[in-house]
């Protein structure tokens, strides 16, 4: 099969097909990582296999995007942190242009996330508890210091909620301050 006349195929698929757990737009937390938590925690409940698995996307050196997919390791007052090998292409990446963005999509309750801001890496004590962390299998052939726990620092953080009406919802986080300022937009 080539791709010729695959784009029929493709309308024929599904989307936004989940259903979507209430959402009291009246009662949202001040932090976005309160609700991030909340909403993962629905997926994991609503069946998502491995909700914390996510894209991260960098820029190279030439200015170009680069994406890949890796596991969310903690959220909190830092921000959102991920981890990786520093020899790797994203590592050199981050070096160059210490900002990212993660993109969540957690298809049985419509539900999306997507996470931006400048990138710190953590004190090499945590980097080292991370890879300790790791399974044997995982941390085969990795020394401690060629592993790299960053955190993105989010300045922005979007969550998406889609409707099968398509009345979609989309709540804005950005950073205003010490605090965050909250909108809630049409999608
Ligand atoms: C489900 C899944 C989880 C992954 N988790 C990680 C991870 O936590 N850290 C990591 O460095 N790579 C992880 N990877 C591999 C990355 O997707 C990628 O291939 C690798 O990090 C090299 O990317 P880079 O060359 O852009 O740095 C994961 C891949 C998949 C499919």
């Amino acid at each position: 099969m080539t791709a010729d006349g695959f784009a029929p195929w493709l309308r024929e698929q599904p989307s936004l097909s989940g259903s979507a757990p209430p959402l009291d737009l009246e009662a949202l937390p001040a932090d976005p990582a309160e609700l991030f938590v909340a909403w993962m925690r629905e997926a994991a409940d609503a069946g998502v296999p491995e909700p914390h698995t996510a894209t991260l996307s960098t820029v190279d050196a030439h200015g170009l995007p680069d994406a890949r997919t890796l596991i969310l390791k903690d959220v909190g007052r830092r921000g959102w942190a991920v981890a990786g090998p520093r020899s790797s292409a994203k590592a050199a990446q981050l070096a160059t242009n210490p900002a990212a963005a993660l993109t969540f999509w957690w298809q049985p309750v419509v539900r999306g996330v997507r996470v931006r801001g400048p990138v710190v890496e953590a004190p090499a004590a945590e980097s080292a508890a991370d890879l300790a962390q790791r399974s044997a299998a995982a941390r085969h052939g990795i020394a401690p210091g060629e592993w790299v726990r960053w955190w993105i620092a989010a300045d922005r953080v979007e969550f998406w909620q889609g409707a099968p009406d398509r009345r979609h919802t989309r709540v804005v986080y950005e950073r205003a301050g010490d605090g965050w300022a909250r909108t809630v937009l049409p999608a």
